[in-house]
């Protein structure tokens, strides 16, 4: 993979918004995959200024969503579907029918995952993905031990994830202990992907995906076998890198 190293968080959120901007510029009726959790905020939160200084529009684009809680409706306030809406969603002019995140409310679960994948391909595939890493090197909710081919499913939450993800609910109980992810084979199938980490509790997992083994036990390791991936990472996020 290809690793831009960069000093702070913001500059690597930059680097990261640029990239997906200069996309939509050149080709708006791109398709974004699109992830949630701490370390994308500041990258939505530029594509958002750039909409408001009249320099971007999102409108004409589709985005997928990696992964939703299971069991959590898009408008429970802890939900990926209401984190986005926060945080980029509502802020910009992406037409609603146009966004897709899997439906944590959704009764069969069989149907759902593969009419997300149909999606996907009906839209033309993904063309630039959008990620985060896991400490223990998880990317969406794949977890180690999730297959090169996976696929959009129910995954199960390792604790450590469960754990690290409490910070958002009041009490540790309270996070749902499965999801609806897209599949490792899902994500090496969009176009381009651009891989954000930032700050040390991301160095370990980042080593283990850019200079380990490609396999299971790493899942963002297996990115190795795309063409086209950019680790995005601030110094300590690229500390332990040789
Ligand atoms: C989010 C996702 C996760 C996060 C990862 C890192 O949609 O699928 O894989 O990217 O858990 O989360 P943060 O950025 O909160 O450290």
């Amino acid at each position: 993979p290809k690793v831009v190293s960069v000093n702070s968080p913001s500059e690597a959120a930059e680097k990261t918004s640029n990239m997906i901007a200069e996309m939509l510029v050149a080709t708006p009726r791109i398709t974004l995959g699109l992830a949630t959790g701490s370390t994308p905020i500041p990258v939505y939160q530029d594509l958002v200024q750039r909409h408001r200084d009249g320099t971007l529009s999102i409108a004409e684009a589709t985005s997928f969503n990696l992964d939703e809680y299971l069991g959590l409706a898009g408008d429970h306030p802890q939900s990926f579907r209401a984190f986005m809406d926060e945080h980029l969603f509502r802020l910009v002019d992406m037409n609603v029918s146009r966004i897709h995140i899997p439906d944590g409310l959704a009764t069969d679960l069989d149907a759902h995952t593969k009419a997300y994948e149909k999606a996907i391909a009906a839209a033309g595939g993904i063309d630039i993905q959008l990620l985060g890493i896991g400490s223990n090197g998880h990317i969406a909710f794949n977890e180690p031990g999730s297959s090169r081919t996976s696929r959009t499913r129910v995954v199960e939450l390792t604790s450590d994830t469960i754990q690290a993800n409490s910070r958002f609910f009041d009490r540790a109980e309270d996070v749902p202990r499965q999801a609806i992810s897209m599949g490792i084979g899902t994500i090496l199938e969009a176009k381009r992907i651009v891989l954000l980490a930032t700050g040390p509790a991301k160095a370990q997992a980042v080593k283990d995906a850019v200079q380990g083994d490609a396999n299971e036990s790493c899942p963002a390791s297996l990115l190795q076998y795309h063409p086209d991936v950019t680790f995005v990472l601030d110094a300590e996020a690229s500390s332990l890198l040789q």
